[in-house]
């Protein structure tokens, strides 16, 4: 399976912050953004990743991660040149995923909590269709939201409702096979300009080959939307990662955990940050001995 993560926009409702820098690299308490949703495809156990994201700021990207070798990873960079919707990433990496299953998700998506890479294994293991993830969220219509039959079977998604259906609101983690691409050629722009995630999940939902994944209480889906809401999502990791000693999203742990990479690659790693918390952390962990 194949993996996207989507950081393009023009992140304009963080302005200023983001004037000169792409939203999805400023900080969640320790570590750039996009961390968090590459940790997400990584516990998948997926490691052909692309990266898309707008013209400028696509060098940033690769002075991150460059071709994800030290991770264990292969990093493929495509260019959105306007962000004309989520569903666009699917036509932009069309070679990319060559007949592949692929799984997207947002780079400014934020999951943790227990029985998370479960779910993520299962969904990745997919043959035919197409796995979401639902939250319920106080602040349904700010999202796409799923109704349901009498019998409380998934019917239809909306995107951002005036009168939101239920509280289920689609996270920005999606899993699809390889019609995905072919599906996405096929939509039409949406009154507000962009081909909707929304109604690639719709399609897969007609034909019945759709599964949603109730995400419960265990697992926090938290948003990055606004100022407030990064302050919160700072607190909540530093608070996590203070309390149990133990860092979320931290990816040289999870190379490692899965084999791609070994103690010495992770070392190497863990030198360049010394001095640091996050570089302290994984060498802290060596001398614990949990790096064998
Ligand atoms: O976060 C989950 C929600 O994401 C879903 O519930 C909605 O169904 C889905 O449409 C989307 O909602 P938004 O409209 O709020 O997404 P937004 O436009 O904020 O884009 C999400 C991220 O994807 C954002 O960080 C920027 C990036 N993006 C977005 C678009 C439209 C791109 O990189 N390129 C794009 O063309």
């Amino acid at each position: 399976m194949k993996g996207i993560i989507l950081a393009g926009g023009t992140g304009s409702r963080l302005f200023p912050a983001t004037f000169a820098v792409s939203k999805q690299l400023i900080p969640v308490y320790d570590k750039p953004m996009v961390y968090y949703p590459l940790s997400v495809l990584m516990l998948a156990g997926i490691r052909d990743i692309a990266l898309i994201s707008t013209p400028r700021d696509l060098p940033a990207f690769k002075a991150l991660f460059g071709d994800g070798r030290e991770l264990g990873l292969n990093f493929t960079y495509i260019e959105q040149p306007q962000p004309k919707g989520i569903a666009q990433a699917f036509i932009l990496a069309q070679d990319f995923i060559a007949g592949d299953n692929v799984a997207l998700i947002l780079g400014d998506n934020i999951f943790y909590g227990s029985g998370l890479e479960e779910m993520l294994l299962r969904a990745s293991a997919l043959e035919e269709g197409a796995e979401i993830f639902a939250s319920r969220v106080v602040n349904p219509a700010a999202y796409g939201v799923i109704g349901f039959d009498d019998k409380g079977k998934p019917t239809r998604i909306t995107e951002k409702p005036s009168k939101p259906a239920s509280p289920w609101a689609v996270t920005g983690l999606y899993f699809y096979d390889s019609q995905v691409s072919q599906i996405a050629r096929g939509l039409k722009f949406s009154a507000r300009g962009e081909l909707e995630i929304t109604d690639i999940n719709n399609a897969y939902l007609e034909k019945g080959l759709m599964r949603v994944n109730f995400m419960e209480r265990g697992i926090a889906w938290l948003d990055t939307g606004t100022h407030e809401d990064l302050i919160k999502a700072s607190t909540f990791i530093e608070s996590i990662e203070a309390r149990q000693g133990i860092k979320t999203a931290c990816l040289e742990a999870i190379a490692f955990e899965k084999g791609w990479i070994d103690r010495a690659a992770l070392l190497k790693r863990a030198e360049g940050m010394k001095g640091t918390p996050y570089g302290d952390y994984l060498l802290n962990c060596d001398a614990e001995g949990l790096w064998k």
